[in-house]
């Protein structure tokens, strides 16, 4: 945090984003906060404590109006204010367009390759111009010099990075593409595939998890606009700017000392989680937790689980998996199949391996908060990751960090950005039942040494990379490119 503070040195820095890093809704015992289950909003937030600035995004909450001030800004955290939340009001047809339908029908399909089809609508595409034209104005309006620091956000403002370029010349512009880049011919069908990517290359810095994103990011500029690429430094020239693509692996805040103390001893998380759960004192108990979202491969390890117990049926009444999932984006009759899908499953499953008192999949569809999700990690004999394609994926690290135990075992996607640098984990290839399941029985048997010989170097690495090595490299960068930039004008 306190390197942070130094690199910027008193720079101003304007967070864009499409989701807000705190909601405040209405409910019957008055206005309580909410964090949002968020990959995004739980790396940047850590980060823009640090830095302090402004964080632009949409304002979704029931009370969010009822707490702004004239200018729509209201100071976060709630209670000990370290930065300004300005919020964007989006009407019912901007939400649409722009955030369910060009966005999440169209971008977020396109970008994970998960085999659902994208949706484009030339009227999405409109709204998606116009909330990206609002946020930049925004961005404009916020800026109190000509050359602020934005933090650009992910896949709902490709557009923005050049419009904000267009009217602060001098501006850093850091973009950070949260989501898998595909190769060129997955993007091609994309009808807006070169004003999407003129977009983006407004930007200053534009990072991307892994250096396979770069790479693919690189060849589909190079198949389909006129830019001049030097590979050796993985910049891009276009239109007269320069934009350096580069990878940031994302990650998390790691646990403070405070945060520590607060923690029940592991015995003792277990002992709560499996009296309310009512499981028997030998189950060995797996989590996954996700947005239920149909890129989590939810619907693979509910199979793995059924195929481990056809295998193993030693594990039936002793295995159980809990399923948290976060509902999203649930207005999409893509999300509104998927779940129904996953609750189907889990039924069949169950019917076939239930007993008396025992279900081997149980299935929550609800928002958990922090403080749940760590006691439920710290229980955790297992953690099951299998996305079929994922940015990075931030629940491995969290599941990881919490577990000062040194115990329990770590089953992870190969196309999770996190298994490039996760390797001491159990590493799978979700489409592959079989080898999840057998993954998931050795995972159920693995001696304690073991355990603790891959989940200590996994939490060394996580503790090292941490969100404020993600975000202190980028700034790097954007310092050194800062300095050009300065030293260019004086020649
Ligand atoms: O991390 C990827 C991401 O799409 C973020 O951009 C987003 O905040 C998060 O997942 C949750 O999705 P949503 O904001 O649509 O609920």
């Amino acid at each position: 945090r306190g390197l942070l503070r130094t690199q910027l040195r008193g720079e101003q820095v304007i967070v864009v984003s499409n989701r807000e890093p705190y909601i405040h809704a209405k409910t019957d015992d008055g206005i309580v906060v909410k964090r949002p289950a968020s990959g995004l909003v739980a790396a940047v937030e850590p980060v823009m404590r640090a830095c302090s600035g402004t964080w632009i995004a949409h304002g979704s909450g029931s009370a969010d109006r009822d707490v702004v001030d004239a200018n729509d800004r209201v100071g976060v955290p709630p209670g000990h204010a370290e930065y300004t939340l300005r919020r964007i009001w989006l009407s019912a047809e901007e939400e649409q367009g722009y955030y369910y339908g060009f966005a999440n029908e169209g971008m977020w399909p396109l970008c994970h390759v998960a085999h659902v089809r994208p949706v484009f609508r030339e009227s999405d595409w409109e709204q998606y111009k116009a909330v990206n034209q609002r946020f930049a104005d925004a961005v404009v309006a916020e800026a109190r010099s000509e050359d602020p620091v934005v933090l650009v956000q992910d896949y709902h403002f490709a557009l923005l990075p050049a419009m904000v370029r267009a009217r602060l010349p001098r501006a850093t512009i850091l973009t950070f593409w949260h989501i898998p880049w595909p190769n060129p011919e997955s993007f091609s069908i994309c009808p807006w595939r070169k004003e999407i990517l003129e977009g983006m290359l407004g930007s200053t810095i534009l990072g991307f998890h892994t250096r396979y994103h770069c790479k693919n990011f690189i060849e589909t500029v190079d198949r389909f606009l006129e830019a001049r690429i030097e590979h050796e430094h993985s910049m891009i020239t276009f239109n007269d700017d320069e934009t350096l693509v580069e990878s940031y692996p994302i990650s998390i805040e790691w646990p403070s000392d405070a945060e520590r103390a607060s923690w029940a001893p592991a015995p003792e998380c277990r002992r709560r989680v499996f009296d309310r759960l009512g499981l028997a004192a030998d189950t060995v108990l797996a989590v996954g937790v996700d947005r239920f979202d149909y890129t989590k491969g939810i619907l693979e390890r509910l199979h793995a689980v059924e195929r481990l117990l056809e295998k193993h049926p030693e594990w039936i009444g002793r295995f159980v998996l809990v399923q948290i999932a976060a509902p999203t984006r649930d207005l999409l009759e893509e999300y509104q199949l998927f779940q129904q899908r996953i609750a189907r499953t889990t039924e069949r499953v169950n019917e076939r391996f239930g007993r008396p008192g025992y279900k081997p999949i149980l299935l929550f569809a609800q928002h958990h908060d922090h403080d749940a999700l760590t006691e439920m990690y710290r229980a955790a004999d297992v953690c099951v990751v299998t996305s079929l394609h994922d940015g990075m994926n931030l629940v491995c690290k969290e599941f990881v960090s919490v577990r000062d135990d040194e115990q329990g075992v770590l089953v992870l996607s190969r196309f999770a950005g996190a298994a490039r640098e996760m390797t001491e984990a159990l590493i799978v290839n979700p489409y592959h039942v079989e080898e999840t399941a057998d993954a998931l029985h050795r995972a159920a048997i693995m001696p304690p040494a073991e355990q603790r010989e891959r989940i200590a170097s996994l939490r060394m690495t996580v503790r090292e990379n941490n969100v404020f090595r993600w975000a202190g490299h980028m700034l790097a960068d954007a310092g050194r490119s800062r300095l050009r930039q300065r030293i260019d004008e004086r020649v």
